[in-house]
């Protein structure tokens, strides 16, 4: 489909990045797949709504600049909680689960609803070739509760701003004198590759450092879906199995923050979780930002 308007081929897609299929918003909208997400989240966790005491929604872009998409989100289901939206690009995952964290440490809450809901479709130019091939729309969600699963986490942002940003169009005004540019989403891919790889590979050698644990005792490295070569490079530097890091992203292209909880819900759904397990996440994405952790899996 692609190769119909834009010069560009199913093997340079496959070879570069490895993604072969990408989910694409048409009629629906960002909303609905963000509240399937949530619901399937809650149902998992055996909570209703009503149990839920704060929804954290990662978000980049949708249609709205406000209300929140949180807060289209809580009416959705259901839910009367106070609600907030957290944009740390596609390391929004990581970000949300700190700071529910933090909540949850603090005693201000028992269940928080963290939701990931991206288009980034609706961010790049479909007449370039470089990016539009890149991403796929979508949402995950993860009920996170009271407990000691979370062994170590490590966020980081290093104001790297020009090798991957989207400028959103603003009303004029009778009073602007500055130059405005509005730009499709624009990203120097070899250098984003490059920080991705480092800073990947950074946070997760930290943090197993951290934790005493060798590489080997971790049974899944949930990564960042943006670029199969990007896994694999990663992978290799950490000098692990195959099959101890797993992708999607050849199915959903680069969801941005949606990316690690719809790889997490895989998993599960697949049975490979058992109670113990451990599990490394780790995400980077534009700003730069970078976050990583590492969980034992509780159920
Ligand atoms: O969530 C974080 C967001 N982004 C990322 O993580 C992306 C990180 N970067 C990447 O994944 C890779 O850099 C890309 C997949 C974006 C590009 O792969 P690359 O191996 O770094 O290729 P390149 O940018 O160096 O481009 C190689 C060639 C260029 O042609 P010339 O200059 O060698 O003639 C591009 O114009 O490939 C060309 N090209 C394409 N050709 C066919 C770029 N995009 C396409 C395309 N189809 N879609």
């Amino acid at each position: 489909m692609l190769e119909q308007f834009l010069e560009t081929s199913d093997e340079w897609i496959t070879e570069r990045t490895g993604i072969k299929e990408r989910l694409v918003i048409s009629s629906e909208k960002l909303e609905d797949l963000a509240v399937i997400a949530a619901n399937k989240a809650l149902e998992d966790a055996n909570l209703k709504a009503s149990d839920i005491d704060y929804i954290i929604c990662s978000n980049v872009v949708n249609e709205y600049v406000t209300p929140a998409l949180s807060c289209i989100i809580q009416g959705k289901l259901g839910a009367t909680c106070p609600t907030v939206d957290i944009n740390a690009a596609c390391a929004g995952f990581l970000f949300a689960l700190d700071m529910a964290d933090d909540k949850l440490n603090a005693k201000k809450a028992k269940n928080i609803l963290i939701v990931c809901a991206e288009e980034p479709s609706r961010m790049v130019s479909w007449q370039n070739r470089s990016t539009s091939v890149l991403f796929g729309d979508g949402a995950g969600a993860a009920v996170v509760t009271e407990g000691d699963a979370l062994k170590a986490i490590r966020l980081t942002t290093s104001s790297l701003t020009e090798v991957l940003y989207y400028q959103r169009k603003l009303e004029p005004t009778p009073y602007i004198s500055k130059e405005e540019n509005f730009e499709p989403l624009v990203m120097k891919g070899r250098e984003v590759f490059k920080h991705a790889v480092t800073s990947s590979c950074r946070d997760i050698r930290k943090l197993l450092n951290q934790t005493g644990l060798e590489p080997d005792d971790v049974k899944y490295y949930v990564l960042h879906q943006a670029n199969l070569r990007i896994i694999e490079s990663i992978r290799n530097f950490l000098g692990v199995d195959k099959e101890r890091v797993p992708h999607n992203v050849d199915r959903y292209g680069n969801i941005s923050s949606a990316a690690l909880p719809a790889l997490l819900d895989e998993l599960n759904r697949a049975g490979k979780l058992q109670k113990g397990d451990k599990l490394v996440f780790s995400a980077f994405g534009a700003g730069f930002t970078t976050g990583a952790c590492i969980i034992e899996w509780a159920k």
